[in-house]
């Protein structure tokens, strides 16, 4: 059978501006827009990004799909058996789809499982993934701060899944990160409080968007919980490159040549 070309379009983390040429020229050409939200009466964050630079075009559908945010199987599969249907419809027409993903595709997108199983619904099909800007390049932008250094190790957790080990990864690890945060927030903070690195660490919930919010005292965020756009950065930063040790702080970071 002659599928239509399945796209999976990373939109970046929010800023609309922070999409890709790649990705709007891609959306923009699709007969399908797939937009995840995370419930049926929801805005999609997807949309939201996009709109302004894709716009409302004549004959391209709008595909609003719904995946609650649940870690229940039952759940989730039901949610994706529907949107299999709708989307398998589309594409066995022949018209391409192009979903479209929060961040970049490959880190906990919705859209990994459609890569996954779509060659084995779709036998054959043409699958085209364009990279987006992760959160995870967003937020040490937002803070200005490099993620690692040298020779210095980055972890990434998603804390929802548990943070039980994380004074082991906060020791092994330069950088931690911690996604999907949900309602481990308050564990999160007393590990950083036991592991002495309460002060190293940095919050930052909708980085690019309007709603940008920075907090550097977690204490003050101990029991928030609930954004979906949030992370939190642990820097060490007891390690460094090659060249740190003979440029003092404040002269690395304007350029100043040291005296
Ligand atoms: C399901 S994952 C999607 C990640 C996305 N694919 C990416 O590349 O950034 C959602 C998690 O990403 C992080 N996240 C996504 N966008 C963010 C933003 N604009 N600011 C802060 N964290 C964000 C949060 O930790 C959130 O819980």
């Amino acid at each position: 059978m002659n599928y239509g070309t399945l796209y999976g379009v990373g939109v970046g983390p929010g800023a609309p501006d922070l999409l890709t040429l790649r990705a709007v020229a891609t959306l923009k050409r699709a007969d399908v827009l797939a937009l995840p939200r995370s419930s049926d009466y929801g805005a999609s964050m997807a949309w939201r990004i996009i709109e302004p630079a894709v716009g409302k075009i004549n004959g391209q559908e709008r595909l609003f799909l719904t995946f609650p945010m649940s870690k229940e199987p039952a759940r989730v599969r039901r949610a994706w058996d529907a949107a299999f249907v709708k989307i398998g419809e589309r594409l066995e027409s022949g018209k391409s789809v192009a979903f479209a993903t929060e961040g970049d595709p490959s880190l906990y997108s919705t859209f990994g499982y459609l890569l996954r199983e779509a060659p084995r619904r779709w036998p054959g099909i043409r699958i085209e993934v364009t990279p987006g800007v992760s959160s995870i390049a967003a937020v040490p932008a937002a803070l200005g701060m490099p993620l690692a250094d040298g020779l210095e190790r980055i972890a990434i957790i998603p804390a929802n899944y548990g943070v039980d080990d994380l004074a082991a990864i906060l020791g092994a690890f330069d950088t931690t990160i911690l996604m999907k945060i949900g309602s481990e927030m308050p564990r999160v903070v007393a590990a950083l409080e036991r592991a002495g690195l309460i002060d190293k660490a940095a919050y930052v919930a909708k980085a690019t968007m309007p709603e940008q919010k920075i907090v550097t005292d977690l204490r003050s965020v101990r029991a928030e919980r609930g954004d979906c756009f949030a992370m939190v950065v642990v820097a060490r930063g007891e390690r460094k490159g090659v060249l740190a040790g003979d440029v003092p702080p404040e002269a690395a970071l304007t350029g100043v040549e040291p005296a």
